[in-house]
């Protein structure tokens, strides 16, 4: 994918309500190729839930969110092959290996092309890849969310507390691979981490807003 593509990740007042309660309101950003951002804020002040709106798995009160690729805006329906994610939310299957568990987020995708096994050396996992998800350890579980969160080679990666449960070479392995993508795609965390804030070179703060 390279340097091929201009992408342009733009928010306009993008306001969050859920019911009648205001969770953000006016976030306005604008995010190029080689930027990186943390999202900031205490607990509940919707750090996830901005990040899955830029995932497209939920959808904002108002505001815009765009995505452009090469100054063509994204269709909504296609948004997920640009973005990858990484979050506590994410389901991964505990009857399955770990190889398995990648082959089905490929299948969902629609991926063809099959590159999970130099995936998994990237995430330290291929020598456990055929055991089954419910031995895995935590750190081994937040591995293998990552490994699922790159597959597919995306533009925009979206990370939600990453170093969680991780050791130190499990934090070096997020290191490198946010390091990868602030170089020549974008990189966006949330957290309140110093060590993950410090892989950004951008903040927003949603209580200051
Ligand atoms: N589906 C939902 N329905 C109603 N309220 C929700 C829903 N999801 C989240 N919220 C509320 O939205 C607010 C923001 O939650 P969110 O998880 O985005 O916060 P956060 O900044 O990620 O917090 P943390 O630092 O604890 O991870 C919280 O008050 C939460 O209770
Ligand atoms: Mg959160």
């Amino acid at each position: 994918m390279g340097g091929l593509t201009d992408i342009r990740l733009e928010a306009v007042n993008l306001t969050k309500k859920f019911d009648r309660k205001t969770i953000f309101e006016n976030v306005n950003f604008e995010l190029t190729k080689k930027s990186s951002v943390a999202i900031t804020g205490r607990n509940g002040s919707g750090k996830s839930t901005l990040i899955k709106i830029i995932a497209n798995l939920l959808t904002q009160s108002s505001g815009e969110l765009n995505l452009f690729s090469d100054g063509k805006k994204v269709k909504k329906e296609i948004v997920y092959r640009y973005i990858g994610f990484v979050s506590p939310y994410l389901n991964l299957y505990d009857e399955f290996t770990g190889a398995e568990n990648l082959k089905i987020a490929s299948a969902i995708r629609g991926i063809s092309g099959d590159n999970s096994d130099s995936v998994l050396k990237q995430v330290g996992l291929f020598e456990r890849r055929h055991d089954l998800l419910k031995i895995y350890s935590s750190g081994m579980k937040q591995r293998l969310k990552i490994a699922f969160s790159i597959l597919h080679d995306p533009y925009i990666l979206l990370l939600d507390e990453p170093t969680s449960n991780l050791d130190l070479e499990g934090v070096s392995v997020v290191d490198d691979i946010a390091g990868g993508y602030k170089k020549d795609r974008i990189l966006i965390i949330a957290t309140n981490d110093a060590h993950e804030k410090s892989l950004c070179d951008s903040e927003i703060n949603l209580n200051k807003i």
